[in-house]
């Protein structure tokens, strides 16, 4: 299977992708990044994630490094070439190249990258068991709505779930409220069976799927309550499960060492997780879009 990567105007094959060893990237994490889910042939909500692209960059004051057309089209020559169905496609923009200084350099170009690589269908046991989560401190910084590229809080905290058996951390704010995980939003179901999870803001990242899970939800006539929630009720909670493009809809049936209600994923978890699957399913294959 060919893995072909996409490096400022270049299709190279992936073992030979390399940006410049004074990309801003690399030496300040001076980028942003998305992470779009290829399912099945279809991009997955490939307009807001390029939305969130946009408002990332702004934030940043980096330019486009190409046009949003022009990036679709580069996106699809990539799907195109790799060839395969279901994978994650991972898009990083970064401020360019320049002598390592850290005022912003002027003149610069920004510097885009893209790979590609397939994953499995999402893993019935992960659906029929759940997963483990450990709650830690939130370590991050102040602006964690923007997408970017400095990850070192995130990896810590994911690696620290690794060492604990546990699949994901989510993260606690100093008044003990769960942020979010190191790479998913967190949700709670409440005993009246009401979905919550926290406000977005620029204490969490405004989560694609989250976004689309509000939606479906709210289709599904669920009650959905956005607000901050303590990791004491997400203990006592009658479900709990988290959100992002490559897992979806995963329920959490342990925090830390406590079991979540039965120990069972909920059912509306579940319901959310066949609801998002057949949402994914509609969307449309994106080489009939080039
Ligand atoms: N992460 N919160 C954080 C900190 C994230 O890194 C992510 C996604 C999410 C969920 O966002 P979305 O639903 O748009 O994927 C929430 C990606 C998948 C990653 O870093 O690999």
């Amino acid at each position: 299977m060919p893995r072909v990567a996409y490096v400022n105007g270049r299709y190279i094959a992936h073992r030979h992708a390399a940006v410049h060893v004074e990309d801003r990237g690399y030496q300040f994490a001076d980028g942003v990044y998305e992470v779009i889910h290829l399912f099945r042939g279809r991009l997955i909500d490939e307009a807001p994630h390029l939305d969130r692209l946009g408002r990332s960059l702004g934030e940043l004051n980096i330019d486009w490094p190409v046009s949003r057309a022009a990036l679709g089209i580069a996106m699809r020559e990539l799907v195109r070439r790799n060839r395969y169905a279901t994978g994650l496609l991972y898009i990083q923009v970064t401020r360019g190249v320049a002598p390592r200084d850290h005022k912003f350099p002027t003149d610069v170009r920004a510097a885009l990258v893209m790979t590609m690589r397939p994953i499995p269908e999402f893993p019935a046991d992960m659906r029929e068991e759940g997963v483990k989560v450990i709650i830690i401190d939130d370590l991050r910084w102040a602006r964690c709505d923007i997408k970017a590229i400095a990850l070192l809080p995130n990896v810590l905290a994911k690696q620290a779930a690794t060492e604990s058996d546990a699949f994901e951390a989510w993260m606690c704010d100093a008044d003990g409220f769960v942020t979010e995980g190191a790479s998913s939003n967190a949700w709670i179901v409440t005993a009246d069976g009401t979905l919550v999870t926290r406000p977005t803001g620029p204490d969490i990242l405004r989560g694609i799927t989250r976004q689309a899970i509000i939606g479906l939800a709210e289709e599904m006539g669920l009650d959905v309550e956005e607000r901050k929630f303590s990791r004491e009720e997400a203990l006592e909670a009658r479900e709990a499960f988290l959100s992002n493009s490559s897992h979806f809809v995963t329920p959490v049936t342990c925090i830390d060492d406590t079991v979540i209600a039965n120990g069972k994923p909920g059912s509306l978890s579940v319901a959310l997780h066949d609801r998002y699957n057949e949402f994914m399913n509609s969307a449309p294959q994106a080489l009939d879009q080039a």
